[in-house]
């Protein structure tokens, strides 16, 4: 009876999914399968690492092998889940938005040691920057736009999970026109169209285009943001040897003082500057 009602240990699910990502090109093939098998069974991670032989239930075991079924077909695991931790606060996520990344916690950090009064997000997706922002900075008056309705819609929703949605104001467009901002964020799409075919299928299949390509040269986006940006200090998120291009266009917008911050694998990531 014990039998069946048991599915298997850790160690054996673990081993059996992990061979099988390995071998689709999963690049973190362990992670991923530990992630999903702690979710599917409710265990954390550390607790799963401490028992291998802990018998998994059938109905965990059917959870955790629709979800490695998933990931064999490159879904990203933040879908699956259907969430992603971004500073403090955790944020749903589906693909109707970008995953937020880590090297976009820059430009928060940013805005928490300029602390403005007022802050647009620009592009905000999953209202990953504006919410962290209203999170740490209590102070400030933040807006959110986006030009994807859908996308808007993951962002309130998770404002109001949060308990934030008195603190944001979330807009369709770009900038909300007769407005300005003491402090304007943009992580918008800056990726090269020649670029798109070298990316992992987790992005090219799985996230929205529209919320990644920007032209030719990946700074569409970018060049149209610019001259709507009125006074006050904008700071961009960049994508690997853009910052020159950047800086090149900010100070032909008139921007000065303008400065570059790198990520953690040293890539200038975010670009600044201010206009008054
Ligand atoms: C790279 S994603 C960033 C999402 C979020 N800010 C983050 O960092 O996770 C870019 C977002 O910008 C939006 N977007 C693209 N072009 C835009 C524009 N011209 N005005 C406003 N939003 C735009 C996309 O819909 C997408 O949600």
């Amino acid at each position: 009876m014990a039998g069946a009602a048991t599915a298997g240990s850790v160690r054996e699910a673990l081993g059996a999914s992990i061979d099988a990502l390995s071998a689709v090109g999963v690049e973190t093939p362990s992670l991923d399968a530990e992630v999903l098998l702690a979710e599917a069974t409710g265990w954390d991670r550390a607790a799963l690492a401490a028992g291998p032989e802990r018998e998994v239930s059938p109905a965990a075991a059917r959870i955790f092998g629709e979800m490695v079924r998933r990931r064999l077909r490159r879904e990203p695991v933040a879908y699956i889940v259907g969430r992603k931790g971004f500073r403090h606060i955790e944020l749903e996520v589906d693909r109707r938005v970008l995953i937020p990344r880590p090297e976009t916690e820059l430009l928060v950090e940013l805005a928490l040691e300029l602390r403005p009064r007022t802050i647009l997000d620009v592009g905000t997706g999953s209202g990953a920057i504006a919410l962290a922002i209203a999170d740490e900075l209590p102070e400030c008056e933040v807006t959110a736009t986006d030009s994807s309705e859908a996308a808007l819609e993951v962002a309130r929703a998770n404002a109001q999970r949060l308990g934030l949605a008195e603190r944001v104001r979330f807009l369709g467009g770009t900038v909300p026109e007769g407005e300005e901002f003491a402090l304007t964020v943009a992580n918008l799409p800056y990726v090269a169209a020649a670029e798109w075919p070298s990316l992992q299928p987790e992005v090219t299949e799985w996230e929205p285009r529209e919320a990644l390509l920007a032209g030719p040269d990946g700074l569409d986006a970018i060049r149209a943001l610019v001259p709507q940006v009125g006074t006050g200090t904008l700071a961009l998120e960049v994508g690997a040897g853009q910052s020159g291009a950047v800086v090149g266009l900010l100070r032909d917008a008139g921007f000065v003082d303008l400065q570059t911050r790198c990520d953690l694998a040293e890539i200038e990531r975010i670009v600044w500057g201010s206009r008054g």
